[in-house]
C-alpha cells in the first residue's frame, strides 16, 4: 500500500510551499520591472516546469503569453548529455517577441544552454531564462541565467514538478528524497 502521506519519504523539506511562493513572487517584480513596455511569452519547459510557470506568471500583474515544450535530453539515469530532442515543439512564432523561457532546476546547464541557442536561432527580440533552483555544477556550462530563486546544493531534489522516476512532481514543497525511496 502506498502512502498518502509523501512528505514521509523526504530527508528534509528544503524549501516550503510559503518560502516558494515568496520568492517567486520577488522574482516576479523583478521580471514586471524589466520587461515593462514590452510584450512577453513565457516559454515553460514540460514537464518539471508546470508548477513553476503557474505561479510566477500568476505573481504578475500583467498580460503574458505562455507556450510550452518538451525537450527529451539524451543521457544515463540522472545526468544530461546536452544531446536534445524536441519532443513537443511551440506553437507560437518567436520573430520579434521577447521570450521567458522558465524552468525548475539547472544542473548541468547543458539542456538550458542548447535550448536558448534554438529559440535564439528563431529571430526573437530577446532571450532570458527564469529558473527556480540552481546546481553548483550549472557554472560550469556557459549559459546565461537572469533569475535564479535558490541556489542549492549537489543533493537531488523532488517536489514542486520536479520528479524521481515521475514522482513526487505534485508536492507543494521541495525536499530531499530519503535514500530507502530510491530503487
Ligand atoms: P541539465 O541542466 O541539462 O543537467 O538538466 C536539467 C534537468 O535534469 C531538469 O530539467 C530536471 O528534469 C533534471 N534534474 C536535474 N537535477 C534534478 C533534481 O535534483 N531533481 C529532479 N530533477 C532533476
Ligand atoms: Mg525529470
Amino acid at each position: 500500500m502506498e502512502s498518502a502521506h509523501l512528505d514521509n519519504d523526504l530527508v528534509n523539506v528544503l524549501f516550503t510551499e510559503a518560502q516558494i511562493q515568496g520568492r517567486l513572487a520577488d522574482m516576479a517584480s523583478e521580471i514586471a520591472a524589466d520587461y515593462e513596455g514590452h510584450d512577453l511569452l513565457m516559454v515553460g519547459v514540460l514537464r518539471g516546469a508546470v508548477m513553476v510557470m503557474a505561479d510566477l506568471s500568476r505573481a504578475l500583474p500583467r498580460h503574458v503569453e505562455m507556450d510550452w515544450m518538451a525537450i527529451s535530453s539524451y543521457g544515463s539515469g540522472t545526468k544530461s548529455s546536452g544531446v536534445v530532442r524536441i519532443l513537443k515543439d511551440l506553437d507560437t512564432d518567436l520573430t520579434g517577441k521577447h521570450v521567458l523561457i522558465v524552468e525548475d532546476i539547472i544542473d548541468s546547464g547543458l539542456t538550458l544552454s542548447w535550448l536558448s541557442a534554438n529559440l535564439g536561432s528563431r529571430g526573437p527580440e530577446s532571450v532570458r531564462i527564469a529558473t527556480l533552483l540552481r546546481k553548483p555544477t550549472a557554472a560550469k556550462v556557459d549559459v546565461q541565467v537572469s533569475w535564479v530563486g535558490f541556489d542549492i546544493g549537489e543533493q537531488f531534489v523532488v517536489g514542486y514538478g520536479l520528479d524521481y522516476d515521475e514522482r513526487y512532481r505534485n508536492l507543494r514543497d521541495i525536499g530531499v528524497l530519503a535514500p530507502h525511496m530510491y530503487g
